[in-house]
């Protein structure tokens, strides 16, 4: 079914587990995700970030999705990741994404504040929900986004942003990377804490990907109710990939295709079933 994000969110965090929000391209990917869900009975975030608008038809994108929800047993949801500029935002909610991710994340808080206002305002004309970033991520390995300087979310700015916007969903960064991690994980619990206190709102975690699953199980604890993964489905597709062409180097495409989305349906429900409280 053709599930809203906010409400999807809202459930997640009354019934204190989080849901997967990955970072799809194409269709093996976006099948893939449902599959995952529906095999755990999960809903699921389908999310396209800006950086992907080049290469992927928006609208075109957005309308597969829509179809694949609605033949699905469990809600998605259909999400805009990391935009950082109004026109893409406006260009995902023309074409029916449930929600938005604005990073204002290269404004100072007052600058940040004025933008994401704008961009709130403009979303909820529409029934779409805003997500945003106080601080940002650093980049690790194997990663496709964006390099943050890896600030982390202050409780106080946070608690002011929310309260000056009205945003629906606030990342935090409390130290996971967008990729993968190059040393030990450094996740600063107690400040997720000082967040979770300071904002009464459903929390997201980007940086998915690498992150100990004993971490993420905590995160979700303290109120984490999505959390973003990308790195670690492309890893798993590209391995998969590199075996295939030695194994059956003479494979149609079309063969190539499915059997990359049946390899990465068992990553993405690993995911699921971490984040739903059921490993
Ligand atoms: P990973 O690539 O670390 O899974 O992070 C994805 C993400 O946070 C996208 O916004």
């Amino acid at each position: 079914m053709i599930g809203n994000t906010k409400a999807i969110l809202t459930a997640a965090r009354e019934g204190n587990y989080a849901v997967a929000a990955f970072n799809v391209y194409n269709q093996e990917t976006a099948r893939a995700s449902v599959r995952a869900a529906e095999g755990l009975d999960q809903p699921v975030i389908i999310a396209l970030g800006e950086r992907y608008f080049p290469t992927v038809d928006v609208e075109g994108f957005a309308a597969m999705v829509k179809v694949l929800a609605a033949k699905s047993s469990v809600p998605v949801a259909l999400h805009l990741d990391h935009a950082y500029e109004k026109e893409s935002i406006e260009r995902a909610i023309a074409a029916g994404f449930s929600s938005v991710m604005y990073d204002g994340s290269r404004y100072n808080l007052e600058q940040n504040v004025h933008h994401t206002k704008e961009i709130v305002a403009m979303a909820h004309a529409s029934g779409v929900s805003v997500e945003a970033e106080i601080g940002s991520l650093a980049r690790g390995a194997f990663s496709d986004e964006e390099e943050g300087d890896g600030t982390l979310t202050s409780p106080s700015d946070a608690k002011q942003f929310v309260a000056e916007t009205g945003v629906d969903f606030l990342a935090a960064a409390i130290g996971t990377v967008h990729g993968m991690y190059s040393g030990e994980p450094n996740i600063n619990l107690p400040l997720l804490e000082q967040i979770r206190s300071a904002i009464d709102i459903p929390l997201v975690l980007h940086g998915g990907s690498g992150t100990p699953d004993a971490i993420i199980t905590e995160t979700i604890k303290r109120g984490i109710c999505k959390i973003n993964v990308n790195t670690e489905i492309s890893l798993a597709a590209t391995d998969f990939l590199k075996q295939l062409v030695n194994v059956k180097p003479d494979a149609h495409l079309s063969v190539m295709m499915a059997e990359l989305e049946n390899a990465i349906v068992p990553a993405m429900s690993r995911f699921v079933a971490l984040f739903a409280n059921r490993e």
